[in-house]
């Protein structure tokens, strides 16, 4: 009873998070995409709404339910994800960035399926970079409080400290990627100003309350 009664960590506040892959087609039938299943980011919308806030989450393509309360935007693109966060932003206390957005699209999509043939070599594939979401939002003079998530495969302390610091985020997430992509329970450091700090392992949805714990109380204090 005494929790029920407890004002919510994050009451009041809006809550903007990217979620999942990105698919980047190739031709109408093809494209680039990649392993994250999206359960990290829909743990966190989910337990944002729990603490009180007003959530959109932004998801590429994952076979996962709409958390209850929580507003959803689906998008394929690393673009249409770009374009659907910058128009939810202005308003927001908080953006996580926890989406595992491809890094690169095909410079030019096929209009047709591209074809193979016998006496042909295999296509080569031109690509282009995409847009960095994160650091476009976190570079806006009217930034809310972000944050991002690091999935390394090595040498996480030093590649995670350095991409915060690149990102210009305040809070970045750091795990090794092949330890939690798909999985239900994941192991984090988190990277602030102060250093990294280890977060023992645990089930995706009670990290997820302890990260929403952790981000509420590194907020700034709103004009009263
Ligand atoms: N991110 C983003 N837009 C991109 C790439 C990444 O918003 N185009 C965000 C992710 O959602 C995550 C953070 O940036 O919160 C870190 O993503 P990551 O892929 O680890 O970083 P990159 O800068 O792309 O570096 P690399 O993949 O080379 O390690
Ligand atoms: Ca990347």
């Amino acid at each position: 009873l005494c929790a029920a009664l407890r004002p919510k960590l994050l009451a009041g506040r809006h809550v903007v998070l990217t979620a999942g892959p990105t698919f980047e087609p190739l031709d109408p039938v093809r494209g680039l995409t990649n392993r994250s299943s999206g359960k990290m980011g829909f743990a966190l919308a989910r337990a944002a709404a729990d603490a009180g806030a007003s959530v959109d989450l932004v998801a590429g393509p994952v076979a996962l339910p709409t958390p209850w309360g929580v507003r959803r935007h689906d998008i394929e693109t690393a673009s249409e994800m770009r374009a659907a966060v910058l128009s939810l932003v202005p308003h927001a206390d908080v953006f996580i960035g926890v989406a595992a957005v491809c890094d690169w699209r095909a410079a030019e999509i096929a209009t047709d399926k591209i074809k193979k043939s016998v006496d042909a070599a295999p296509p080569r594939l031109a690509l282009a970079e995409n847009p960095d979401i994160l650091a476009e939002v976190a570079a806006r003079p009217d930034a809310p409080y972000c944050v991002g998530f690091a999935a390394e495969s090595s040498d996480l302390l030093k590649l995670a400290a350095a991409k915060r610091v690149r990102k210009g985020v305040p809070l970045l997430v750091g795990n090794l990627g092949q330890q939690t992509f798909g999985r239900d329970d994941n192991e984090v450091v988190l990277f602030d100003a102060d250093g990294p700090r280890a977060l023992p392992r645990t089930g995706k949805a009670v990290l997820a309350h302890a990260l929403i714990a952790e981000i509420a109380r590194r907020l700034p204090r709103r004009p009263p």
